[in-house]
């Protein structure tokens, strides 16, 4: 009774399949919902956005592994059983959050849009440019991700600061947390970063009111927005208020309330947005599955699981 269910909607189950039966020959691989044999045989199961009430059939479950760092898409099933559920935390997934935060805010900083703009005009125009030392970067969310952006982002020599729900004190970062310290975090902020996680107290936290809140007078002349935490923390009719009456300058979008991003959103065409489909930090089997594999085998070696997130605060 040690089987692993794969429930995987949205993404092509085939490579994930694959890089199981690789990393674990010896492991009974199912596959929800066709091959799945007898439930009861199911004790772990590694999931993205899995269907509501799809794990009520494994009676005898033990684990429940998120395919990706965040795990709204696991909690958003209101049954699920009382099993520990444990995040993706992997090394180069980080690194690839931190290249594209990294790439956006160098973007919005050095203005490429601009000098994309003049190039399509055939335009040489030089602009001033602040230093980084001049510029001020807040990152909203600070965990594995959004602590690994701030470094590298305070090595580039950017004046950063993050906001988290528990105090946190962090070398050469300015630390803000909760409801009391999210005014003063917006009003140093110029650029903003998200790297929050999806839960009932995030959602729509990026609303007009809040982006209103952001420093537009430093040396960038306005304020920027890059999401890359979840689609749902964002009111996106709100990013484009805000663009419109100039309480943003420019924002980069890799996540959507809805996604696809529908062809018909304003977001889209909109001169002042930057689009990615969701892809500021890939789940790659090769690594995601090293990861679950090894941490099932800690499990059954008598090791606790890492990494398992608290329903409570949902993340
Ligand atoms: N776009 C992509 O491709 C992609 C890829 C990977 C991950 N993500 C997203 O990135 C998120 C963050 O990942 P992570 O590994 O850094 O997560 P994490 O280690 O769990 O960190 C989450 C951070 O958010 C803070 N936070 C949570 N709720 C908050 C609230 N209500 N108010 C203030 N701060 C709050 C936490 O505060 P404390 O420090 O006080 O706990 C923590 O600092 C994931 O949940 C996922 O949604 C997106």
């Amino acid at each position: 009774m040690t089987a692993l269910a794969l429930v995987i909607t949205g993404w092509d189950v085939a490579p994930w399949e694959r890089r199981f039966r690789a990393a674990a020959p010896g492991r009974d691989i199912r596959l929800w919902p066709d091959r799945l044999g007898n439930p009861d045989e199911v004790a772990y199961a590694a999931a993205w956005l899995p269907p509501p009430g799809a794990f009520g059939a494994f009676r005898n479950l033990r684990a429940i592994f998120s395919l990706g760092a965040g795990v709204d898409g696991v909690l958003a099933d209101r049954a699920l059983p009382q099993v520990p559920i444990v995040r993706v935390v992997d090394p180069n997934l980080m690194r690839r959050m931190t290249e594209y935060v990294t790439l956006h805010v160098l973007m919005h900083h050095r203005r490429q849009r601009l000098y994309d703009a003049q190039q399509r005009q055939g335009v040489w125009h030089e602009h001033a440019q602040p230093r980084a030392g001049e510029v001020n970067v807040g990152i909203m969310g600070l965990g594995v991700l959004g602590r690994d952006a701030a470094e590298v982002l305070a090595r580039l020599g950017f004046r950063v600061a993050g906001w988290s729900r528990a105090a946190r004190q962090l070398p050469g970062i300015e630390c803000f947390h909760g409801a009391a310290g999210l005014d003063a975090f917006l009003a140093r902020t110029e650029i903003l970063v998200c790297l929050l996680p999806h839960t009932p107290a995030t959602e729509g936290i990026l609303d007009l009111a809040l982006l209103r809140k952001l420093k537009r007078d430093g040396a960038l002349g306005g304020a920027f927005l890059i999401n890359a935490g979840r689609g749902r923390l964002q009111v996106d009719a709100d990013i484009v208020a805000a663009l419109d009456q100039s309480a943003l300058a420019g924002a980069t979008l890799d996540v959507f309330p809805v996604e696809p991003l529908p062809a018909a959103s304003p977001l889209w065409a909109h001169p002042g947005v930057t689009i990615t489909p969701h892809n500021s930090a890939a789940s790659v089997p090769e690594e995601t599955v090293a990861y679950i594999v090894q941490q099932i085998e800690r499990f059954e070696a008598g090791h606790g699981l890492e990494n398992v997130i608290d329903r409570a605060s949902g993340y």
